[in-house]
């Protein structure tokens, strides 16, 4: 249903004759077109200038954004992005440079792709690191094929599984799928680890390597990180790092010291950039020095005081047109030397230290799905005690109500039935956090008393309701839309 905020919509604004524009007198001798460039009807709306510019200023406020408000989508890490790393991508210096240039043209460019190399070599105590791959996604595809590549090299075929907790990222298992390996899933154990005795059934030499996010997508720290590399390289293969989670251990823990061959990073979550909706991402590769030699090309070496364009001995090839996703490495090249190794540090304490003040404050009222102290963000096992029949995404629609026009992540991780995952990240205040805890527990007071509000719910958006499933499979595009 679409309520009075878009019902004006641009074609119903038309009005015969009505113009947006006054050109001035021919000054030219008028030609004929060819006919068949010609048609008789042109449907487009005439519309005044104020009319355009209400209508687009209005659907500008239809977008939710993280610099309008609270946005805790567990799993994304959608922090405030600073202004200053959209000043710096924008210099002209970076924006108007082409990729064909002469590297002698590009000296600049290569040395801030250099140093964040090696900022993201020395935050996680990787031997070297590759900017090319355009999404956390992309480096895990990247970086399985660079665990099939070790194998391949050392004649070791036989091994065709990559075993991945219950708990995954979905992209884990399609990045595994599209290097041509089977995916074999490990069980999470009651603390919300990995279950050892499971994972230990199934390491042996068919086994090319474990997938691990950590802290994983519980929210938790891998307590028996240590043992689990220990039991996958025993078993001849490696163990590969999801880092989308790193916004909760920069400057405490290298994932390289936690026994991590390779890791992606997700600079436009961890390292500050506007995301969603499919980009811009990147998604750097790190790895230990067993692996450096097969990593994606181009990466940027220094030689005395020069810059330059290097290809690793055997490298599995390029994962991207030219260098990366520029704009976003320079993003996160200005967010790192900004907040400098102590302030990255800081970052993630505070990330932490937010998704447990807002974890205690809300557990009493919703069910944990794991009771323990967790890193940047938390899993709630959905409705409060009490509440029949009204489901986590009738709580995520209710927030919308309340102002909240981003729920929490819902219905991930998979194995907790009904789960809401919340990630507040660093930025947001006290206040904002009190405030949604207060709406939060308004909300589970209502899910008990009134839960057909819940049901019926957002109430107040423009948009009620919507069929998810359809709208993202069937969306309609045209206007005025085809009967359904
Ligand atoms: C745990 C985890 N792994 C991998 C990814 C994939 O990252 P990207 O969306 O950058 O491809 C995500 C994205 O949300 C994630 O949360």
């Amino acid at each position: 249903m679409i309520t009075a905020t878009t019902e004006s919509l641009i074609f119903e604004l038309s009005s015969p004759g009505r113009r947006g524009c006054s050109l001035p007198e021919l000054d030219v001798p008028e030609t004929d077109l060819p006919s068949e460039m010609l048609r008789e009807d042109l449907p487009f709306p005439e519309v005044s200038e104020v009319d355009v510019v209400r209508h687009y200023v209005r659907l500008s406020q239809l977008n939710y954004a993280v610099d309008v408000g609270f946005y805790p989508l567990g799993s994304c890490t959608m922090k405030y992005n600073p202004k200053v790393n959209d000043r710096a991508a924008q210099l002209p210096g970076f924006a108007h440079t082409h990729p064909y240039q002469p590297v002698s043209t590009v000296q600049g460019s290569l040395s801030l792709m250099y140093e964040l190399q090696e900022a993201l070599r020395a935050l996680s105590g990787f031997d070297a690191v590759c900017l090319q791959p355009s999404a956390g996604a992309h480096g895990e595809f990247a970086g399985v094929l660079l665990m099939r590549a070790y194998h391949q090299a050392r004649g070791d075929d036989r091994r065709d599984v990559i075993l991945i907790p219950d708990s995954a990222h979905g992209t884990n298992p399609a990045s595994t799928a599209m290097c041509g390996y089977a995916t074999v899933e490990v069980r999470s154990d009651q603390r919300g680890n990995v279950d050892l005795d499971d994972l230990r059934a199934h390491c042996d030499d068919r086994v090319a390597g474990m997938m691990l996010t950590n802290p994983n997508t519980l929210g938790l720290f891998e307590e028996n990180v240590l043992e689990i590399a220990d039991l996958i390289h025993e078993c001849g293969a490696l163990l590969y790092g999801d880092g989308a989670n790193f916004n909760a251990i920069m400057g405490i823990a290298k994932p390289a010291d936690l026994g991590f061959d390779v890791m992606h990073f997700n600079l436009h979550k961890t390292f500050s950039t506007p995301h969603g909706g499919g980009g811009p991402g990147s998604g750097p590769v790190g790895v230990s020095s067993r692996l450096s030699d097969y990593l994606p090309g181009p990466i940027v070496a220094k030689n005395d005081d020069l810059f330059s364009l290097h290809w690793p001995r055997y490298s599995v090839g390029r994962m991207k047109a030219f260098y990366g996703n520029f704009g976003v490495l320079v993003r996160a090249y200005t967010y790192i030397r900004t907040l400098g190794a102590q302030g990255l540090r800081e970052v993630s304490e505070a990330a932490v230290l937010n998704a447990n003040y807002l974890r205690v404050r809300l557990q009493d009222v919703y069910p944990l799905a794991i009771d323990r102290t967790c890193m940047h963000e938390f899993v709630l096992a959905g409705p409060p005690p009490g509440a029949e029949g009204v489901h986590t995404v009738d709580i995520a629609k209710r927030l919308m109500d309340l102002g909240h026009a981003h729920p929490p992540t819902v219905y991930f991780p998979l194995i907790v039935p009904e789960a809401i995952m919340i990630e507040p990240t660093e930025t947001e205040s006290k206040e904002t956090l009190d405030q949604f805890v207060a709406d939060m527990v308004q909300i589970a007071g209502e899910a008990q008393t009134t839960p057909e509000l819940l049901r019926a719910a957002p109430h107040h958006t423009p948009v009620r309701r919507l069929d998810e499933v359809r709208a993202a499979r069937k969306p309609v595009l045209r206007y005025p839309s085809e009967p359904t």
